[in-house]
């Protein structure tokens, strides 16, 4: 064995840019273990498909300006493989296998697919979409991943990989891997409007992608404790948004503020002003390196390439296994 590293597998749907909630969920876990995994980072076009296969126009912007953010926030391409779930064919190979043995009733009660067909007003899910958990199974597995570095919402996911893989096990050989989930440190960051979390699609979200003044104008217009009308009005952080962000971007300096916010001691404006600087320490590294990618599609069609030729090496190499274990090679070795 010369490959002795355990390995990552993790991604997103190429929908739009990403923001503060992927990155404390995910991304910087995925950031921080690059270099001790062997990872692999997945950018789910196919799964995109699911909510947006009316308007596939968007997909090559939208991958694009992932793989973009992704390599702002420092996955380093000569560490990490960032490749496209379309091009590796093997993924939609193995999700048929697996959906000969997955039960549909599992997958109607998966709670993540639940609150999702909610959101998109599904009331008749596609095939595509009710399955799409099943199809995730195959980008986790056909790696055998070890560890899979997500926010809270993909636990359910998760837990069908595990249990896909344990009934593949006993079916045929062992030959998958049983992977676990990380959650990041925040597994679930509100929006800037405090009452939900942050998305895309309801316009709450700071994105990494954003200049200094455009944080300082968001902060700005976040909802704070509305008891407060003037500076001296003693504050309630337990409510406030902004206190939520101090508490995950701002650890050293928490008490404090808490303590100035509950005597009416510092003001809104100057914990904003505070908490402005606390993110832009963050997204300032990412500015820096986002210099280099930025107009310049060459180059990401580059790592993309490479990445999507690496994964799929290895993506024949488990087929090769898998088809093994169910008999259906018939004539031995066929990639
Ligand atoms: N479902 C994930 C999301 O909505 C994206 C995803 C696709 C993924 N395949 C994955 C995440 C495999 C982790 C592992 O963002």
């Amino acid at each position: 064995m010369t490959d002795v590293k355990k390995k990552i597998l993790t991604g997103d749907r190429p929908t739009g840019k990403l923001h503060l909630g992927h990155y404390v969920g995910s991304l910087a876990n995925r950031v921080k273990l690059q270099e001790e995994y062997d990872s692999y980072i997945i950018i789910a076009d196919v799964q995109a498909l699911t909510t947006n296969f009316e308007k596939p126009e968007n997909l090559r912007r939208d991958t694009f300006q992932i793989a973009e953010d992704y390599l702002a926030a420092g996955l380093d391409p000569e560490v990490s493989t960032i490749f496209i779930q379309s091009m590796i064919p093997e993924i939609h190979e193995l999700t048929m296998y697996y959906s000969m043995f997955t039960s549909v009733n599992v997958l109607r009660h998966n709670p993540t697919v639940k609150t999702e067909a909610q959101q998109h007003g599904f009331s008749d899910m596609t095939y595509g979409f009710l399955g799409y958990p099943v199809s995730q199974a195959a980008d986790i597995s056909v790696f055998k991943a070890n560890l899979v570095p997500v926010g809270d919402d993909q636990i359910p996911h998760i837990e069908l990989t595990r249990k896909i893989v344990r009934r593949f096990n006993d079916l045929y050989k062992p030959v998958l891997v049983e992977p676990e989930a990380l959650i990041g440190e925040v597994p679930r960051l509100l929006g800037l409007d405090g009452k939900t979390k942050m998305s895309k699609s309801l316009n709450n979200a700071i994105y990494l992608s954003d200049s200094s003044s455009e944080i300082e104008n968001k902060i700005k217009e976040a909802v704070t404790d509305p008891a407060r009308i003037r500076k001296n009005d003693p504050g309630h952080p337990e409510i406030c948004t902004v206190f939520g962000y101090h508490q995950v971007f701002n650890r050293p300096e928490l008490e404090e503020i808490e303590k100035a916010c509950r005597q009416g001691e510092i003001g809104c404006v100057q914990c904003k002003k505070k908490l402005a600087g606390c993110i832009n320490v963050i997204l300032e590294p990412m500015r820096e390196r986002r210099v280099k990618y930025e107009n310049r599609p060459d180059l990401i069609q580059e790592i993309l390439l490479e990445g999507s030729k690496k994964a799929q090496q290895v993506a024949q190499e488990t087929m090769l296994e898998v088809r093994e274990a169910m008999g259906i090679n018939y004539f031995g070795q066929h990639k």
